[in-house]
């Protein structure tokens, strides 16, 4: 097992970090993205947060990541998550217009399908676009985390361009946390927030 199906199968602690800071904004009724869906972990997370009233876009690129997500929440009874099978770069494009500037919260889990195809991985290009966009469909106060692996083949590179993105923030726009040990190819995970301004 290495550092992406250790973090989404197996302890998952960074994943938990994130779900424990999202849970302190995403109330019962919200909208939320999930932009690399994967095996849902994230997604189910989701979902039992906004509940019965609230709704969960979720996008993956890969139809076995949606299809075990669909399974997951199935069998966890939620039917509260639209899944598209698509990349993140679309989704300004994919998500209902009312949401825009009203989303409580985003995840991104990068890197590649545990348990999948471990060459099929998200790329700084798309990710950088998808970031772009996600930060404009945030609500005042709402929050988006992105899990970087450095740690396998392209993450290295990846983690450098996100990095350099979030650095680039307008600090009076965006607050900048970030979870982290002091060992370059572990897994890091970066917070943001969207000031109420
Ligand atoms: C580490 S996994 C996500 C784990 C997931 N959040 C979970 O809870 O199981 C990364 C996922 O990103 C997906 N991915 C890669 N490129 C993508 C893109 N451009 N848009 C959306 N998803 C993408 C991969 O197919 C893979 O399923």
């Amino acid at each position: 097992m290495d550092a992406i199906e250790e973090e989404n199968e197996g302890p998952m602690r960074l994943t938990e970090c994130a779900h424990d800071i999202l849970s302190s904004v995403i109330q019962p009724g919200d909208i939320v993205i999930d932009a690399t869906a994967g095996n849902g972990v994230d997604t189910q997370f989701l979902a039992e947060q906004v509940g019965p009233d609230g709704r969960v876009f979720a996008f993956d690129i890969q139809q076995d990541a949606i299809d075990q997500t669909a399974l997951r929440l199935m069998n966890a009874d939620l039917a509260n998550v639209t899944l598209f099978c698509v990349s993140h770069s679309e989704m300004f494009e994919y998500i209902p217009p009312e949401y825009h500037g009203f989303v409580k919260a985003i995840m991104f889990n990068l890197g590649y399908l545990p348990k999948g195809d471990k060459r099929l991985i998200t790329q700084p290009a798309t990710s950088i676009a998808a970031l772009e966009q996600a930060v404009q469909l945030l609500a005042p106060g709402a929050m988006l985390t992105i899990l970087l692996y450095p740690g396998h083949f392209g993450g290295d590179a990846e983690a450098a361009a996100v990095e350099e993105w979030c650095q680039e923030l307008d600090d009076e726009e965006f607050q900048l946390d970030s979870v982290m040990v002091d060992d370059p190819v572990a897994p890091r995970l970066y917070i943001l927030r969207k000031l109420d301004v």
